[in-house]
């Protein structure tokens, strides 16, 4: 049975003092949860080294939000992969579309930065995704096969088989973002696929987000090519959090496979 792969990033939200309490009480309601569920969770940097103590030895992966495609220099308020692996970080999030629009990353960037991350055993997820703009002139196909060939260029398969991606329609994220159609997710998932297949000739796994909620992640996780889900606002509060968490070990138990 393959992992789902469940988790959040915080963006710029939660302080450190926050962060251990949400992460305390996420751990308590995480206790009986299925291992086929991988947790994981993106907080500031000024978090990371004291919330990653406290997940060594759970079941919890913790990931950063970005990092420098070079592994030292004069790169003023920039932080390295050398210090994301110092404390042991699991995964590092490159290329989310808030990155891309107000930091001006493009898919060249996240090649170095991807490519470093795996040196140093650090699991990227790779963010892509089209804007509306893309959408309506249906170039969403054309868009996401750049991203991807770009992004993920010149890596040998055994190490792309470390990468996770994640499709995040630009169009559906945050709190101005227009919940996907479920089959619109699926279709798009499958062709992602079907382009990493052709790309590389591997499936890496595949995660879904933008305004992923309560409401709606049963249909988007109804999908074999869903591989997880990447929440934001829906899992910042634990009330919703906990009732998606619950509902897919639900799901899961009625899965024999
Ligand atoms: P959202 O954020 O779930 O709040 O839309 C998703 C994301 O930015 O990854």
């Amino acid at each position: 049975m393959k992992k789902l792969w469940v988790g959040t990033n915080w963006k710029m939200t939660k302080t450190t003092e926050e962060g251990i309490q949400y992460f305390n009480e996420l751990n308590e309601l995480t206790k009986k949860i299925d291992d086929r569920i991988q947790l994981f969770f993106i907080p500031s940097f000024t978090s990371l080294y004291p919330i990653e103590k406290l997940t060594r030895n759970t079941r919890f992966n913790i990931g950063a939000q970005n990092m420098h495609w070079e592994e030292r220099g004069a790169f003023t308020g920039e932080v390295s992969v050398l210090h994301l692996k110092e404390i042991q970080v699991d995964l590092v999030e490159l290329g989310h579309s808030e990155r891309r629009q107000y930091f001006n990353e493009n898919d060249e960037q996240l090649n170095l930065k991807v490519k470093l991350a795996l040196k140093h055993g650090i699991k990227p997820l790779l963010c892509i995704g089209e804007n509306i703009i893309q959408k309506n002139n249906n170039e969403t196909e054309l868009v996401l096969r750049r991203q991807l060939s770009i992004a993920l260029q010149d890596i040998p398969k055994e190490q792309l088989q470390h990468v996770l991606v994640a499709y995040e329609p630009i169009w559906a994220i945050g709190e101005e973002g227009i919940e996907a159609a479920p089959h619109y997710v699926h279709e798009t998932h499958k062709l992602i696929k079907l382009i990493m297949q052709q790309q590389f000739g591997i499936e890496m796994p595949l995660l879904f987000g933008g305004s992923v909620n309560v409401g709606n992640f049963k249909e988007y996780l109804n999908c074999h090519a869903v591989d997880g889900l990447f929440i934001g606002r829906a899992a910042w509060d634990l009330r919703s959090f906990a009732i998606i968490l619950n509902d897919i070990q639900e799901m899961l138990s009625n899965d024999k496979n």
